[in-house]
């Protein structure tokens, strides 16, 4: 407010109410939102001057406020009075108040909050996707460290929850690797439509000023301009698209944490935690829970939420901005707070879990995992039509279940056996009940034989490297696009006119 006055308050005759303003002021989310909000008004005031809609004087006085303004946010002297309400009103007021309107007045010439929001939002978030990227990451190497150590380890693999066949641990691993690349894929599809230059849409209809929106593009490090100024400003698919990644992501997540929760159980106990990533109870002594798997679980409806909410907000919205859309900043803070710190302990948790591969081994054999490597012999060994085999195996394993009994009893799995034609020697009738065997033997593509696990793995790593390498090579693009607004900033500071800069 200037003179307890809006900077729009033009035609209006009476001030706001008090509650009217509570009720819209946006300044605690936004505070995220103050340096990118400042580095989009430089750019914005460096286009003007380059393109002679503002004077290299206007200019010098802006950018030395606008740096003032950074300078002092970083030292914790600047705050988002909700009086002003929004991050953008508080820096042009800052603005106003230290130059004058003469020369801070001239900033929002052929630009609109409407544009101005969205150009913070993108620049915000394309980071934090950057930073959550190289979180994912993270967690993949870390079931990659256990695949590594675990191409020969059985345990049972489950469908139905129920013993299906074994698989090693490290194909269990790599099934998580597979599964979380694919939403660092996602990442990226939602990075190449987030990080487009919506600056210069004004407020709906674009501007008569001949302004540059490549330039502020460049300056950004946007890869490109997001034309149409009325779709521009409407949108917000870039955020449904990366709330609908994070849901899918945090969805994942709750599934490897049931898995966790349920293997650190008694009656699996096939994992345990290390002590740093669990809690005890106040009342049970004995008690060690997996509460960081719970709470991942736990709040993965606050992701999914943050979907609905913003699905739900937009669903009604005509062609244009609307007030409403103010209300997609809290849900998508919210979901990207509970990613990112989910994604900050997972990698650790799960890389200091001991796995139990002793109990593993006698679960493979408790049970009759097996069956389906039985009839595979009877298939290969005895020419018998796979229906048969299922038929033959599956009567044994009702009687031996019947009868208390499981594959454990070699004797009477044999005895059966050759009731029914099929003599198997003892070595034998091992080595086809041998788990072990079993997951050598499925070599076919994508299957549980270490050959295979070792050869996924690679694949996912050098997949991770490339991955890297691309996170990389954005995030120093972003440094360049700063450091170059950084220099023109100095040069200004430093006296130089806009038009001996050489700014592509
Ligand atoms: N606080 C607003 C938002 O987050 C900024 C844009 C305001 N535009 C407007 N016409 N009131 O969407």
């Amino acid at each position: 407010m200037k003179d307890g006055k809006k900077l729009w308050s033009g035609r209006f005759q009476a001030d706001m109410d008090q509650r009217t303003q509570d009720f819209t002021e946006s300044t605690e989310t936004d505070l995220r939102l103050v340096e990118y909000d400042i580095w989009g008004s430089q750019t914005h005031a460096i286009m003007l001057t380059k393109q002679r809609i503002i004077s290299d004087t206007d200019l010098q006085q802006i950018i030395l406020c606008l740096d003032q303004v950074d300078q002092d946010f970083k030292a914790g002297n600047f705050e988002l009075d909700p009086q002003n309400e929004d991050v953008h009103m508080n820096v042009e007021l800052y603005l106003i108040e230290g130059v004058g309107a003469e020369f801070g007045g001239k900033l929002h010439t052929a630009r609109s909050r409407n544009d101005q929001i969205l150009t913070d939002v993108r620049l915000y978030l394309r980071q934090q996707i950057l930073e959550m990227q190289q979180q994912l990451s993270g967690l993949c190497r870390s079931f990659l460290f256990i695949a590594d150590q675990h191409y020969y380890t059985v345990m049972p693999g489950y469908t139905h929850t129920q013993h299906a066949q074994p698989i090693s641990l490290g194909f269990w691993a790599t099934a998580y690797v597979s599964k979380f690349l694919r939403d660092l894929k996602r990442f990226d599809s939602a990075y190449m439509l987030i990080n487009q230059n919506p600056l210069g849409s004004a407020a709906l209809a674009g501007t008569s000023f001949p302004i540059d929106r490549g330039l502020t593009a460049e300056l950004l490090g946007f890869d490109g301009v997001q034309e149409h100024a009325l779709d521009v400003i409407s949108s917000r698919d870039f955020i449904l698209e990366t709330l609908s990644t994070l849901s899918i992501l945090m969805v994942g997540l709750s599934r490897f944490c049931e898995e966790i929760i349920y293997w650190t159980t008694y009656e699996f106990r096939i994992a345990a935690l290390d002590d740093q990533f669990a809690s005890g109870s106040s009342i049970m002594p004995q008690k060690k829970n997996a509460d960081l798997a719970e709470l991942t679980r736990g709040r993965t409806g606050r992701v999914i939420g943050a979907l609905i909410d913003v699905l739900t907000n937009l669903k009604g919205l005509p062609m244009g901005y609307n007030r409403d859309l103010q209300e997609d900043k809290p849900p998508l803070w919210q979901a990207l707070d509970v990613v990112q710190s989910c994604l900050s302990i997972l990698p650790d948790m799960l890389k200091t879990t001991n796995f139990d591969t002793d109990r593993m081994a006698q679960l493979c054999e408790a049970n009759f995992i097996m069956a389906t490597e039985l009839a595979n012999y009877l298939v290969a060994e005895h020419d018998i039509p796979f229906r048969q085999c299922h038929e033959i195996v599956g009567r044994i394993v009702g009687e031996l279940s019947r009868s208390g009994r499981t594959f454990a009893d070699r004797d009477q799995t044999q005895r059966l056996l050759s009731e029914r034609g099929i003599d198997l020697k003892t070595g034998q009738l091992q080595r086809v009940l041998d788990p072990v065997d079993a997951l050598q033997n499925n070599r076919s593509v994508g299957g549980t034989s270490p050959t295979e696990v070792k050869r996924m793995s690679q694949n996912f790593s050098t997949q991770l490297d490339e991955i890297g390498v691309q996170i990389s090579s954005r995030l120093s693009r972003i440094d360049r696009a700063r450091k170059k607004t950084r220099q023109i900033v100095d040069l200004v500071l430093g006296g130089k006119s806009l038009t001996t800069i050489e700014i592509d």
